[in-house]
């Protein structure tokens, strides 16, 4: 009876989404915004849903679709998207008119992530206007300041667990999972848990059972959000969508921590600290829903920009010889790496501004209208389109980073374009690693120091080489929301004498 039951909904609601398919097809039709059909149910996403291809192929297949277009429709599986194609009109949308679209799509519906619901990523209005602004605090230069000996630190571990694996085939998105994890505990926490001599330590285990995407795990994702009824299902069954463990690593660790500070009187310049002195307000689940949010954020994306730019270094040894000339001329004549120097070292920032243009972890900045509005019209002497409160709009980000009419040949790895004399060639609103506006990465100049400063001390005591496991050319990973090579990256480091 039960089965016969749940079989009767599930067919309705499967019919109902098929007919609000063709209907928002009409929709659009009848506003003149043009689209690619897809499959009822999967839309444009059949492929990334089935691990077939990656979620920004499919993105970027209705992008190159309707190169004269300046916002298209796209089917997010069922849910239908503005997918904005033209640089201005992101500048609108992100700057000038960001009231109108002050939320992010949900991405972890509470109910069944209550941590990681209550970060600032999905917050929504007034709570986030006033989270961001105190969070704003916590990654301020001066507090970067106060982690910088951390951050370096770690580099230097990682630089000496290397001394003892050369001529091995590295995993190199292993490593910098690792060195992220034990940026962010330390930085994060002021714990020092050294996941290259530990690795089965909890930090780096729980962060890996937390961004492992399985297949399933995507299905399971793909219903909870397209139904938010099966979140509220879930919720009563008392299930989530990451594994549980690490929600409960993470309010032991925060919670432990603050209790033992208070008691001790201890002062750690590391988040933790600082949330402590600008949340008394919070629950104890915001202040961990905060800090498991850019513990992930770190651990990720960091991680996929840092492998990447290792596997095209060691694609290219020309470029990574030019690093190598800047990191020791800095080395003779400055010594020990300081903060400051970092915006001295010009090459460095240009290879980590083209890794992160050509392998982009941004994939969209996504916003929903939060009060009505009119586009302009998708073309020259067609109708503005009425966007309303609710829908869902994604500025794409990876397919401007790779079209040629932005950037030349942009499958080749060019630092250069990133020079003092041609960056200002760019033209604003094509290059948006950390997406733009007030919603903007707020760990942006947390992530590009941890970056430099393991960069900088990797050329400077090794050569990153070839192996045989080395991918060339580098494809995109599909099973995955994360940027990866297909293959993973594998190289050889070699102490430079
Ligand atoms: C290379 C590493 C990183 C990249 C490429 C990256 C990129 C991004 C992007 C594209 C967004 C969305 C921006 C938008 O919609 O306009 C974002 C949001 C965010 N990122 Fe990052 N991120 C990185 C690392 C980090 C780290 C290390 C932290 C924290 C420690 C962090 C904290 C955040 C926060 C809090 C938001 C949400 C901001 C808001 O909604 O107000 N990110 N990031």
């Amino acid at each position: 009876m039960i089965t016969e039951l749940l079989l009767y909904l599930l067919i309705a609601i499967i019919i109902y989404h098929v007919f609000e398919y063709f209907r928002m097809q009409f929709h659009y039709d009848k506003w003149g915004v043009r689209y690619k059909p897809g499959i009822p149910l999967f839309g444009n996403t059949f492929c990334s849903i089935f691990g077939m291809r990656h979620f920004i192929e499919d993105m970027d297949a209705v992008y190159k679709a309707f190169p004269n277009e300046k916002y298209v429709a796209f089917f997010d599986g069922m849910k239908p998207i503005l997918l904005i194609r033209d640089p201005d009109l992101m500048k609108m949308i992100t700057i000038k008119d960001f009231n109108h679209f002050v939320n992010r799509k949900p991405f972890f519906p509470k109910e069944i992530e209550p941590l990681l619901g209550s970060s600032i990523l999905s917050l929504e209005g007034d709570e986030w206007r006033k989270m961001r602004s105190r969070l704003t605090v916590a990654f301020s230069a001066a507090k970067i300041k106060g982690m910088w000996p951390s951050m370096r630190a770690v580099s230097y571990q990682l630089v000496d667990y290397l001394k003892d694996h050369q001529s091995e085939d590295i995993d190199v998105a292993d490593l910098m999972r690792r060195y992220n994890t034990d940026v962010i505990a330390n930085t994060g926490m002021g714990l020092n848990v050294n996941s290259l001599k530990n690795p089965n330590n909890e930090f780096f285990t729980t962060g890996a059972q937390a961004v492992t995407f399985t297949i399933w795990r995507k299905i399971y994702y793909f219903f909870t959000i397209q139904f938010p009824v099966i979140a509220k299902l879930m919720q009563l069954l008392g299930l989530q969508l990451l594994p549980p463990a690490g929600t409960v690593f993470f309010r032991k660790v925060v919670s432990d921590s603050i209790a033992y500070r208070k008691t001790n009187n201890i002062i750690r310049h590391d988040f933790i600290h600082i949330l402590m002195e600008i949340s008394e307000d919070w629950t104890l689940d915001e202040i961990t829903g905060q800090i498991y949010f850019a513990f992930l954020a770190s651990y990720e994306s960091t991680t996929s920009i840092l492998s990447l730019c290792i596997h095209e270094l060691a694609l290219h040894p020309e470029i990574e010889e030019k690093l190598y000339q800047e990191v020791r001329a800095h080395q003779e004549k400055a010594g020990e790496l300081t903060l400051e120097d970092l915006s001295e070292l010009k090459y460095i920032d240009c290879v980590l501004s083209e890794i992160s243009r050509k392998w982009s972890a941004a994939v969209m900045m996504d916003r929903v209208c939060t009060s009505g509005y009119v586009l302009p019209p998708p073309r020259d002497g067609g109708k503005g389109y009425e966007v309303k409160p609710g829908d869902v709009i994604y500025n794409v980000v990876n397919p401007i980073h790779m079209d040629p009419k932005y950037f030349s040949d942009p499958e080749v790895f060019d630092p250069t374009r990133f020079s003092e004399g041609n960056k200002q060639n760019i033209k604003s609103f094509t290059y948006m690693p950390f997406g733009m506006g007030p919603r903007n990465c707020l760990g942006m100049r947390f992530a590009i120091i941890k970056m430099k400063v393991l960069l900088y001390h990797l050329v400077l005591n090794y050569k990153i080489v070839r192996c045989e496991k080395t991918s060339d050319p580098i494809r995109l990973q599909a099973l995955d929301f994360s940027i990866r090579a297909v293959g993973d990256t594998y190289v050889q480091f070699k102490a430079r004498s």
